[in-house]
């Protein structure tokens, strides 16, 4: 059972972590130990409120204090050195914590009302937001390479990934599949680095609620999970309407019983930031029937199958 006072004192950890991201902690200890002094110096931070944040998250093993007031990594803390996931504690622990503040039980997503714009919107014009949103998209990559191996494809497909960000998980695709072509379709303002990404992989800007690209495969990763069902619906009729030969929706999908479950906390910080859910198996086999697919397969990794309906 968890321990009530660990469990409350969670927005505290988040919020040090991104303070740790914040000041570039773990990776100044990429080559060895550190004094606080010296940490605190590099972007002028308080060192004393830096080394009560570090002892506090080297009681949780993230970071070690090796000798009084100096610090190192340890394996939990070096995972903030790679793919996004510095931009992902300072995005959790900025703008997403202050929402989660003032989460209510209105059934209003609290983002909009705390920000004053719709999330999407709100990242569209804050550029710098954006780009660190478009990094922390990175994180954790590989398992969803994982989850689309575990689907299946010939290799040979034009996989349009919608909603695909900066392109990473495409391009790690395709790196993987030497005969694949791939389309990342997203928002004008992702921020990319277009010329990089060779002859197999395009990018088209717009809008899924306005029409998708046409291709073979179609992958939404974690797309479904940031809207409520109507609009979910909206996006998969659009992505019906130009269809190919399967759908691919890398999306959590919710266990019954009181199993240790990241998307059941994942489902609450979706309603913070749009108003968005994530999902049991009937609730997505509903979502897919009534938008003109027909559900082949769910994979409890969080990998669900469909086709077009005839
Ligand atoms: C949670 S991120 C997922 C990114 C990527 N698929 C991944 O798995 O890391 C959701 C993506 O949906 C995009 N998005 C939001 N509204 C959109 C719209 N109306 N049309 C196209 N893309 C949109 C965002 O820009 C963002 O890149």
């Amino acid at each position: 059972m968890t321990d009530v006072w660990d469990a409350l004192r969670g927005g505290l950890v988040t919020r040090a972590l991104a303070l740790a991201a914040e000041h570039g902690v773990a990776h100044a200890l990429a080559d060895g130990p550190r004094s606080v002094d010296e940490l605190a110096a590099r972007r002028g931070a308080d060192a004393d409120v830096l080394y009560r944040v570090l002892r506090a998250l080297a009681s949780d093993g993230i970071f070690a204090e090796v000798e009084p007031r100096v610090f190192a990594n340890t394996d939990a803390s070096s995972t903030l050195t790679a793919d996004g996931w510095d931009a992902f504690a300072r995005l959790f622990g900025g703008p997403w914590l202050q929402a989660v503040a003032a989460l209510d039980a209105s059934g209003e997503a609290p983002f909009p009302r705390v920000f004053g714009d719709e999330f999407w919107s709100w990242l569209g014009s804050h550029p710098e937001e954006r780009a660190l949103f478009d990094r922390a998209m990175e994180q954790n990559w590989q398992r969803r390479i994982e989850r689309i191996d575990a689907v299946g494809l010939r290799g040979d497909e034009l996989v349009v990934d919608v909603g695909g960000g900066n392109g990473s998980l495409l391009r790690a695709l395709l790196d993987r599949h030497p005969g694949m072509r791939g389309i990342v379709f997203d928002l004008p303002e992702t921020v990319r680095d277009e010329p990089s990404f060779g002859e197999r992989l395009t990018f088209v800007e717009g809008s899924f609620f306005d029409g998708v690209p046409r291709g073979d495969v179609h992958v939404l990763s974690t797309i479904i999970h940031d809207w409520d069902d109507e609009a979910a619906l909206r996006i998969l009729r659009t992505v019906r309407a130009s269809a190919g030969e399967r759908l691919l929706l890398i999306e959590s999908i919710i266990q019954p019983g009181n199993e240790p479950s990241g998307a059941k906390w994942l489902d609450l910080l979706m309603l913070v930031i749009s108003a968005g859910r994530e999902r049991t198996e009937e609730d997505w086999r509903s979502l897919l029937e009534e938008s003109g697919w027909e559900p082949v397969a769910f994979h409890e990794a969080g990998a669900i199958e469909a086709r077009p309906c005839p």
